[in-house]
């Protein structure tokens, strides 16, 4: 096969999957007063702008020609990254204050639910399509900000 994958889709909700688990182990350490939450919340966060990163350099621009003509609402999907940038960033602040924490993580939760939700149906649902055998491609420019 000349090309590899090209489920762009696929790679890109196992990314969601992979943020919301960290988010909820987090929840969890902090309501356990774990020692490990520190170390927790940098993977999380890491996780979750990486993730921002990978759709902001990589896959919106590639599907940009297509943006316009599919009504794909990138734009509001950035700016939905940069309002949970922030939550998220704010996160680290509460480690050791769970009212702060979960008042805060349960809108980021939210947020990010209903961001994923869009997301998966409104543009990666044409991602595969759109790409064709230029997926494998997108692909491999994904995995190097990962
Ligand atoms: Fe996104
Ligand atoms: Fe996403």
């Amino acid at each position: 096969m000349i090309y590899g994958n090209t489920d762009v889709k696929g790679f890109m909700v196992e990314s969601h999957k992979e943020c919301d688990e960290l988010l909820a182990e987090l929840e969890r350490a902090v309501e356990a007063k774990s020692e490990a939450r520190g170390e927790i919340f940098v993977k999380f966060y890491d996780e979750l702008l990486r993730h921002f990163s990978s759709e902001e350099i990589v896959l919106f621009p590639a599907l940009n020609e297509f943006a316009a003509k599919h009504r794909l609402p990138l734009r509001v999907m950035e700016m939905e990254h940069e309002k949970m940038r922030v939550l998220a960033a704010k996160l680290e602040g509460l480690l050791d204050d769970k009212d702060g924490f979960f008042s805060l993580s349960e809108t980021l939760m939210v947020m990010l639910q209903q961001h994923n939700i869009k997301e998966e149906s409104q543009v990666y649902s044409a991602v595969n399509e759109l790409l064709g055998e230029e997926g494998s491609y997108v692909i491999s420019q994904l995995r190097a900000v990962y």
